[in-house]
């Protein structure tokens, strides 16, 4: 397991609201439903990977998966997709999660993190789904620093969930004039 990822407004979020079903789109290695699990022992978490190479972030730098490209550096972004407006995920990946994690996408390790879990289904799929999703109480996205890729799911997960926690990067405003909602500290929108 690794402690890299920042969970607190997801807790204080979970806790606010005590959903029983908990969805979170583009996991990752899971770190922070791995969180939520243990902290909501009565919730179901359903952890959501896309497993087409298109959408992994790879650490190498590469031109496979997404927003692979460039390498994790401690002064500047250099060579970073442009998308992401100089948000070093590698150099986060870098500093906080141990060296078995700094390479291609892998899913042994995904599976590793839930191993003492037994309210966590780990779902392979690109979201939005072609299919219906059952309805859950809380979706979380932590997903991508798009503004309209945010909305495409968005209107998805809409209908499906009671309340989504739009991880919204640096796009809050324009999402919440979009979507409405609550905003939450400086990048989230509670819907
Ligand atoms: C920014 S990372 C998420 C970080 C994670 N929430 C954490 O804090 O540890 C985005 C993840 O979403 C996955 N992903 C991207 N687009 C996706 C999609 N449409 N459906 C499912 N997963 C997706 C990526 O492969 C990546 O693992």
């Amino acid at each position: 397991m690794h402690d890299g990822m920042q969970t607190s407004i997801h807790l204080e979020i979970a806790q606010r609201l005590q959903p029983k079903t908990c969805v979170e789109i583009g996991t990752y290695y899971g770190g922070i439903t791995y969180k939520l699990s243990k902290a909501l022992p009565d919730c179901q978490f359903f952890a959501v990977q896309a497993y087409k190479d298109d959408k992994l972030n790879h650490m190498p730098d590469t031109i496979r998966g997404e927003y692979s490209q460039g390498v994790a550096n401690k002064l500047k972004s250099e060579g970073l997709d442009p998308d992401l407006k100089n948000q070093d995920w590698k150099r986060a990946v870098a500093q906080h999660f141990p060296p078995e994690y700094h390479d291609y996408f892998d899913f042994n390790l995904l599976v590793d993190t839930f191993q003492d879990c037994d309210n966590v289904t780990i779902i392979l799929d690109t979201s939005p789904f072609k299919w219906q999703f059952p309805k859950v109480d809380l979706t979380i996205f932590d997903l991508s620093p798009l503004l309209e890729e945010n909305i495409i799911q968005y209107n998805y997960w809409k209908d499906v969930s009671k309340n989504v926690l739009m991880g919204a990067y640096n796009h809050q405003q324009e999402f919440y004039e979009y979507a409405g909602g609550e905003k939450i500290r400086k990048d989230y929108v509670l819907l």
